[in-house]
């Protein structure tokens, strides 16, 4: 049986109003790189329930735009600039469709994760997969300059995806949140101003 800690992040977000924890993990990013801006246009992959999306909707403000995307439903109310899908991201031509209705985009988020099974490598293979995916997906749909940040777990396939993003974009770092829970081995890849496919 898993056992989860309600800690300091839990009480706070519950006292803030946010849908999760996980809210502070983008909190401390954005404060320091200040990757949103007011009125950008923004895709958060694994958005459910909607704390990164609660945070990503307040700093676009009325002329940004902001698409959540989750397999699971995402029940909060959002302001009228927001589209919430209930989708799996591995649909094939998700980008495609996603770019010709709501693209491009300045901002790709995803703080997507499997399901854990407790096997590391299995989970981090997973999770693996979830990054690649969201990097193929921010590939498509952000413009030359868009910024990308996602999560990945530590495990064999994390060094040859993190040149992957170093040779797509200009600036990267490897950030662990105070937010994230010391034994995990989750971390966020930030990679700043994406190069046109083409200088790739
Ligand atoms: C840690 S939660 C995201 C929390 C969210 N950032 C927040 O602040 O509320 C990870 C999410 O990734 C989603 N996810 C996992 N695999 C997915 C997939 N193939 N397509 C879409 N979403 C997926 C899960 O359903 C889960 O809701």
């Amino acid at each position: 049986m898993s056992y989860v800690v309600k800690d300091h992040f839990f009480h706070r977000a519950k006292k803030e109003q946010y849908l999760a924890r996980a809210v502070y993990k983008l909190r401390q990013i954005q404060e320091k790189y200040r990757l949103v801006r007011p009125g950008d246009r923004v895709l958060d992959l694994g958005a459910a329930p909607g704390s990164w999306m609660q945070l990503t909707s307040s700093i676009v403000g009325p002329k940004g735009f902001l698409v959540g995307v989750d397999i699971k439903k995402i029940q909060h109310p959002f302001p009228a600039n927001t589209v919430v899908l209930e989708q799996d991201i591995f649909e094939p031509a998700f980008e495609a469709k996603l770019l010709e209705l709501y693209g491009p985009f300045d901002v790709v988020l995803s703080d997507m994760a499997p399901s854990t099974s407790g096997i590391r490598v299995a989970d981090s293979a997973r999770s693996a997969l979830l990054f690649e995916r969201a990097l193929e997906i921010a590939g498509a749909v952000l413009k030359p300059g868009g910024h990308f940040l996602a999560k990945i777990f530590q495990g064999p396939e994390f060094h040859g995806l993190l040149l992957e993003v170093k040779k797509r974009s200009e600036w990267v770092k490897v950030i662990k949140p105070d937010a994230t829970r010391k034994q995990s081995k989750e971390v966020y890849i930030l990679a700043m101003r994406f190069r046109k496919s083409h200088e790739v």
